[in-house]
C-alpha cells in the first residue's frame, strides 16, 4: 500500500507505524521500505516523512539533489565554493573545503535521525542556505516549489553508480554483498533511492519545465568540460564570474579546488570522520574513491551491461534524457 504525503503525521509513532505499512524488500545493506515508489531504508523514509511535514523552505534556499553515489560531495564542493567565494577566496589558505568535507558544509535535510536532530538545526542555519538532499521530484515539500527555490540535480550513468554504490556499501558497512546480488536489486530498481531511473527522470522534467528554477547536470559531462559547467552553475546560482574574474583564471581556481585528487588527498578527507546520518560516523575517504567516468568496465561482464542498459534505454524512452 502507497502512503501519500497528505497522510503523514507529525508524531514519531505515526512515523513508526506508516513504516510498517508499506512494502519491505532486501537493500543493498539494510532491508529497505517502498516509499511513495522509491526504496529506501525505514529510518530514512520517517526522515523523509518528518520533512516533508516539518521542513519550512526559504525562497533563497539552494537545493542540490542527487540520487546516491552520483557526485553528491563534488556538487556540494562546487556550489559552496561558488556561493561563498566573495567571503572565501578560492586560492586562499583558509577555504573551508580545505579542512572540512563538503558533507558538513551543506547538509543533507533528510538526515536519517532527525528525530536525534531536528529539523530546527535547519531553520538555525544563515540565509541563503545551500542543502542537500537524496529525495526524489516528488517527494520534495511541495513548499519548496512554490517558493521557487533553486534545485541543482545532478545524475550520473547508472553503471557507473550500481559500482560505485557497492563498492560503497562493501566498504562501509559490516555487510558483504556480492555485485551479481547488488546488480538484481539495482536491476530492478532497489537500490538506495531507486529506482535510479524515475529519480534522474523527476528532475529532468522538471529541468524541462522550469529551466530558470531546476538545473540538471551529468557527471560525464561535468567532468568533460568543468570549466563550461561551472561558469554555467555560477550563473543559475546567482553568482555569476565577472570579465576580471575569467580572465584572472577563478573558474579554473574553482574547478581545482573542487577536484577529486585534490579533495581527495586532503587529509581531512583522507583520515577524518563525518557523521552524516547523526548516528554512526563514516570515513570521509568513503566518499572518493576512482572518480572516473566508465569504471562499470571493470566490474560488470558485458551481458550486465547490456542487460541494464537495456533496462535504462526503455525506462527513459521519449524523455529525451540518455546516458
Ligand atoms: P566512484 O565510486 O565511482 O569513484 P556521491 O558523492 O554521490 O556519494 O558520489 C560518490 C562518487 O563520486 C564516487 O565515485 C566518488 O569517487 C566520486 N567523487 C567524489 N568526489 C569527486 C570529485 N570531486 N569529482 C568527481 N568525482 C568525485
Amino acid at each position: 500500500m502507497e502512503i501519500s504525503k497528505s497522510s503523514v503525521d507529525n508524531g514519531a509513532e505515526e512515523r513508526e507505524r506508516l513504516v510498517s505499512t508499506l512494502p519491505m524488500r532486501q537493500g543493498f545493506w539494510k532491508p529497505y521500505v517502498l516509499y511513495q515508489g522509491y526504496w529506501m531504508s525505514p529510518q530514512v523514509a520517517k526522515s523523509v516523512m518528518l520533512l516533508q511535514d516539518q521542513f519550512k523552505p526559504r525562497a533563497d534556499d539552494i537545493i542540490l539533489a542527487t540520487c546516491p553515489k552520483s557526485g553528491t560531495i563534488w556538487l556540494k564542493a562546487l556550489a559552496f565554493t561558488l556561493v561563498n567565494r566573495s567571503c572565501h577566496a578560492v586560492a586562499g589558505d583558509g577555504h573551508p573545503l580545505l579542512t572540512t568535507t563538503p558533507h558538513d558544509l551543506v547538509p543533507f535535510i533528510e538526515k536519517p535521525d532527525r528525530e536525534i536532530h531536528p529539523v530546527t538545526e535547519l531553520e538555525a542555519l544563515a540565509s541563503p542556505r545551500l542543502l542537500a538532499t537524496h529525495m526524489p521530484f516528488a517527494q520534495l515539500p511541495q513548499s519548496i516549489s512554490d517558493l521557487g527555490c533553486r534545485v541543482v540535480y545532478i545524475c550520473r550513468e547508472p553503471k557507473d553508480v550500481l559500482v560505485s554504490l557497492w563498492h560503497y556499501v562493501n566498504t562501509v558497512s559490516d555487510h558483504f554483498i556480492e555485485l551479481e546480488k547488488a546488480f538484481e536489486l539495482f536491476s530492478q530498481g532497489g537500490s538506495f533511492f531507486g529506482p535510479v531511473w524515475d529519480h534522474s527522470l523527476g528532475y529532468w522534467k522538471q529541468s524541462i519545465a522550469e529551466p530558470h528554477r531546476v538545473m540538471f547536470l551529468k557527471y560525464e559531462e561535468l567532468m568533460a568540460d568543468p570549466a563550461k559547467h561551472v561558469k554555467n552553475l555560477a550563473e543559475f546560482l546567482g553568482v555569476p564570474f565577472t570579465v576580471d574574474e575569467v580572465e584572472l583564471g577563478a573558474v579554473e581556481q574553482v574547478v581545482d579546488l573542487c577536484s577529486f585528487h585534490k579533495l581527495k588527498n586532503l587529509p581531512v578527507n583522507s583520515s577524518g570522520k563525518s557523521d552524516l546520518a547523526g548516528w554512526m560516523p563514516m570515513d570521509n575517504s568513503s566518499y572518493f574513491r576512482t572518480g572516473t567516468v566508465g569504471d562499470w568496465a571493470n566490474h560488470l561482464t558485458q551481458e550486465m551491461a547490456h542487460k541494464l542498459d537495456s533496462i535504462v534505454q526503455d525506462k527513459l524512452k521519449g524523455s529525451g534524457l540518455t546516458f
